[in-house]
């Protein structure tokens, strides 16, 4: 295989949800909410939440080895972690991640893009093994949100849901299914206040005081970042369609961030793709941030909704902000 056509091949998928269920109804009991506003406003009906004493960690684990199961290996050169709400500050979740799965001491590391987070931990990932770097990366998102909430936020309570989903990669041919193609990133940091946790970075630690208890809660700015939601995952996915040498009316399938159910539809009509080609879990998990992407695409796959040789898009939109898109022609796997 020469370097030009060598490329990162999705060769196994995997996710995970903890199974402790929260219904609209179950938040409406102490909050100021609707199942009516939450479903009709978002699309979403439940979402799935950690118990106390679970950990972000422990959900990607179990992605993780889903993933490795359904690529039928046992091993991986790197693991990178996508996620905003680590085991802790420091370090890094990944490594342990991959000791827990059995995985010696591999090179395994973070990213944080919120959102977008699994995006940009498969572009990464891609550049490895696209590089020859590394032969196979096991690539995770996960995200336990229920952990930053501010319990008297009924917004993002009615959003945010936890879980982790998981692609396992591996050094392939460009023509073969599964190879990634088209990659687009993007950000707009001159937009972070609205997606933030404000105290816990070294801002708010580096003045000496305490932070107030809201500053360590995670906040949104609803309605702008909606806008821009759209705005992006819209291009992003025209531009990556392009560059994977598609017209956009040729995509099979977007499985995009699942964030807002108003949102996947306003994309669908702004690229004019019917919206049938745009699988959603939303209504079943919520916004699972890094995981979202690849819980999609396992439920779209175990529906069989995703089938193997349709044109796929992927796209997010988080903090950062942040946006991005990678496209490949579906595999023949079986999600874990
Ligand atoms: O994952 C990263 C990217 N995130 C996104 O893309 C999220 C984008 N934003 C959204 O999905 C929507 O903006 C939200 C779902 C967050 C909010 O929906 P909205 O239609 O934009 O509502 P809004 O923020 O404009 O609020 C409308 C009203 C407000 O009341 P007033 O001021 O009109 O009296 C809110 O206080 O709805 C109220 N509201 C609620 N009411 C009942 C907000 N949340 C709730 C709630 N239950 N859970």
């Amino acid at each position: 295989m020469t370097g030009s056509d060598r490329a990162a091949v999705v060769a196994g998928l995997g996710s995970w949800v903890p199974p402790t269920v929260v219904t609209n109804d179950d938040l409406a009991r102490h909050l100021d909410t609707s199942d009516e506003w939450i479903s009709s406003r978002t699309g979403i009906r439940r979402r799935h939440v950690i118990d106390p004493g679970g950990s972000t960690g422990d959900l990607a684990v179990e992605a993780g080895r889903r993933a490795l199961k359904s690529a039928g290996e046992e091993r991986a050169d790197i693991v990178v972690v996508a996620t905003s709400t680590p085991d802790r500050p420091c370090p890094a979740t990944a490594p342990e991640v991959a000791d827990r799965l059995g995985l010696g001491g591999v090179g395994a590391f973070d990213i944080a893009a919120v959102c977008t987070g699994f995006v940009y931990a498969l572009g990464t990932a891609a550049g490895f093994v696209q590089a020859g770097f590394a032969r196979s990366v096991l690539v995770i998102g996960a995200d336990t949100f229920s952990t930053i909430l501010n319990p008297a936020d009924r917004t993002t309570r009615a959003i945010f849901g936890d879980g982790a989903g998981a692609v396992y990669l591996r050094a392939g041919a460009a023509t073969e299914p599964g190879a990634l193609k088209g990659l687009h990133l993007g950000s707009d940091g001159g937009q972070s206040d609205l997606i933030q946790v404000a105290a816990g970075g070294s801002r708010q630690r580096s003045t000496g005081l305490p932070a107030a208890a809201e500053a360590t809660y995670f906040t949104m700015e609803g309605r702008p970042v909606f806008a821009e939601a759209v705005r992006h995952m819209a291009s992003s996915v025209t531009t990556t369609a392009d560059a994977a040498g598609w017209a956009v009316e040729d995509i099979d399938k977007v499985v995009l961030h699942q964030a807002n159910a108003r949102i996947l539809a306003a994309v669908a009509e702004r690229i004019d793709v019917p919206l049938e080609r745009f699988p959603a879990n939303i209504e079943r998990v919520g916004n699972t941030v890094a995981a979202s992407i690849p819980l999609a695409l396992a439920d779209a796959s175990a529906d069989g909704e995703l089938l193997p040789g349709q044109r796929v898009v992927l796209g997010g939109f988080g903090g950062g902000l942040t946006w991005g898109s990678v496209a490949l022609v579906w595999p023949d796997i079986t999600a874990a």
